[in-house]
């Protein structure tokens, strides 16, 4: 039996961030895949009840995740380039992400087909893809203790409470490095859909972001990229990203949903020309 608490995802209000460069620099942590066994699973399944568990609500979906509170000091901090990603906690882009899917179903179709949820910290957008019937759902972070203690946990809430622990052999977990992640990854099917929220808030990322999608996206496939319109003080905004998009010549980009309030926030869809 799961216990959830509700409607919390706007304590996780953010603060400015500030992205510390690591002195001295750091090697780019390589990509890997994270293979979870069955006993994995059953332990983690197990120790589920006695974690404090949130809800993910959007329109008529309610997802539940692992309060992550405690789960590590790194929640707290602020990103630190190459160290660590901002993987613990479920930023504002998300929740812009799944409204934009929950409001009008039309808008995506996820069945059958292979998803990426980049930079997916909790998982939430990819666990909305495997919710729908998604083929594949490939989850990557950064950092392989978001993976372990956040993302997977997760998935594994999500399969137990809904009864479908078959689910969880449509999932797959990578962390690491864009570039690494890519190569890795490069033998294995393309995406159809590529979802990536609050990942272009450093610009020495776009090229990176820009790269896999080129080497990883299906020539039919979708980009969607949600973030902040500028991420003041670490540089990053979408103006500058389009414009990089636009100079490289691969995708065309139209922005498809952008806020009314708060913080200026916008959705752009990538498509190969
Ligand atoms: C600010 S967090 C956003 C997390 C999540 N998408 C959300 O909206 O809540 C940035 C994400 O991008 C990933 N990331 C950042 N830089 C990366 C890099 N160079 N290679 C791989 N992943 C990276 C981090 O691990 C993290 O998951």
């Amino acid at each position: 039996m799961f216990k959830f608490n509700f409607n919390k995802t706007d304590e996780n209000e953010e603060k400015q961030e500030e992205i510390k460069e690591p002195d001295p620099p750091i090697t780019l942590k390589e990509s890997k895949c994270i293979e979870v066994s069955s006993n994995q699973y059953e332990e983690i399944a197990e120790s589920l009840p006695e974690k404090s568990l949130q809800m993910f609500s959007s329109n008529d979906l309610e997802i539940g995740f692992v309060d992550n509170i405690n789960i590590n000091e790194m929640n707290d901090t602020d990103l630190i380039s190459g160290v660590y990603e901002g993987g613990y906690k479920i930023w504002e882009c998300t929740q812009d992400l799944v409204d934009y899917f929950t409001e009008d179903p039309e808008r995506i179709d996820f069945a059958g087909k292979v998803v990426c949820d980049l930079g997916c910290s909790a998982g939430i957008a990819g666990l909305l893809a495997l919710i729908k019937n998604a083929k594949a759902v490939h989850f990557q972070d950064y950092n392989e203790e978001v993976l372990d203690s956040f993302t997977i946990p997760n998935v594994i809430l999500y399969c137990e409470e809904n009864e479908k622990s078959e689910n969880f052999s449509r999932c797959s977990f990578f962390s690491g490095d864009w570039d690494s992640f890519s190569e890795l990854t490069t033998n294995d099917e393309k995406y159809d859909i590529i979802l990536t929220s609050e990942t272009i808030y450093n610009p020495s990322y776009y090229k990176k972001l820009l790269n896999f999608f080129k080497n990883r996206l299906k020539d039919d496939g979708q980009v969607f990229v949600a973030a902040k319109s500028h991420y003041f003080g670490v540089g990053g905004n979408v103006l500058d990203f389009c414009k990089l998009l636009k100079e490289d010549g691969t995708f065309q980009s139209e922005v498809v949903w952008k806020s009314s309030i708060g913080l200026q926030r916008e959705i752009l869809l990538l498509k190969r020309r």
